[in-house]
C-alpha cells in the first residue's frame, strides 16, 4: 500500500517504477479511499495496540494506492525494500529505503508491507478479486 501521506504527492510513479526496477510484478493496483470500517478491519491486527485509532485516522486520512505484488522471496524482499518502520531510522540505516526517500516519520512512512506469505494472501484478499489480479 502506498499510504495517504505519499499517495497525493506525485511519487506513486516513482514507488512502482522502484518496485518493478526490482524485479517485483504488479499483478493488481487500485486507487481507494478506505472507509473507517475497512480501515479497522484491515488493520485488525493492531486492535490493541496504542496506535490502532491514531493508525486508523491515518490510513483513511486520504486515498491509497494498493497493489498486488510477486516476485521471489517477496515478503521478505519487500520489506527490506521498505525499511525500517520509522522513516527516520530508515534514513539512518537504510537510505535507500523507500521509507527513507519518501517517509516523514513513524507514522507517516509512506508504505505497508504484509509481515508474512500467510498474511499477504490475506491482505491481497481483502482488497482484490481473482480477475483484478493478472
Ligand atoms: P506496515 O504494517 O504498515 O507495513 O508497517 P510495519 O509492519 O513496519 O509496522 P507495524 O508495527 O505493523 O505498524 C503498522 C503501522 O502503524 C503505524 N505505527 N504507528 N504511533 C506508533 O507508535 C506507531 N507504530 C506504528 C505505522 O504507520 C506502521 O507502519
Ligand atoms: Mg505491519
Amino acid at each position: 500500500i502506498i499510504k495517504p501521506d505519499v499517495a497525493e504527492k506525485g511519487v506513486a510513479g516513482e514507488i512502482m517504477a522502484v518496485l518493478e526496477a526490482t524485479d517485483f510484478r504488479i499483478l493488481g493496483c487500485k486507487k481507494v479511499r478506505l472507509t473507517t470500517e475497512q480501515a479497522k478491519a484491515f488493520y485488525a491486527v493492531h486492535a490493541e495496540r496504542p496506535f490502532y485509532g491514531e493508525l486508523v485516522e491515518f490510513m483513511t486520512s486520504g486515498p491509497v494506492y494498493v497493489m498486488c505484488l510477486e516476485g521471489e522471496d517477496a515478503v521478505a524482499r519487500y520489506r527490506a525494500l521498505m525499511g525500517p518502520t520509522n522513516s527516520d531510522t530508515a534514513r539512518a540505516e537504510a537510505p535507500d529505503s523507500l521509507r527513507a526517500r519518501f517517509g516523514t516519520n513513524l507514522q507517516c512512512n509512506a508504505v505497508h508491507g504484509s509481515d508474512s506469505v500467510e498474511n499477504g494472501v490475506l491482505e491481497t484478499d481483502f482488497f482484490f478479486s481473482k480477475l483484478e489480479r493478472v
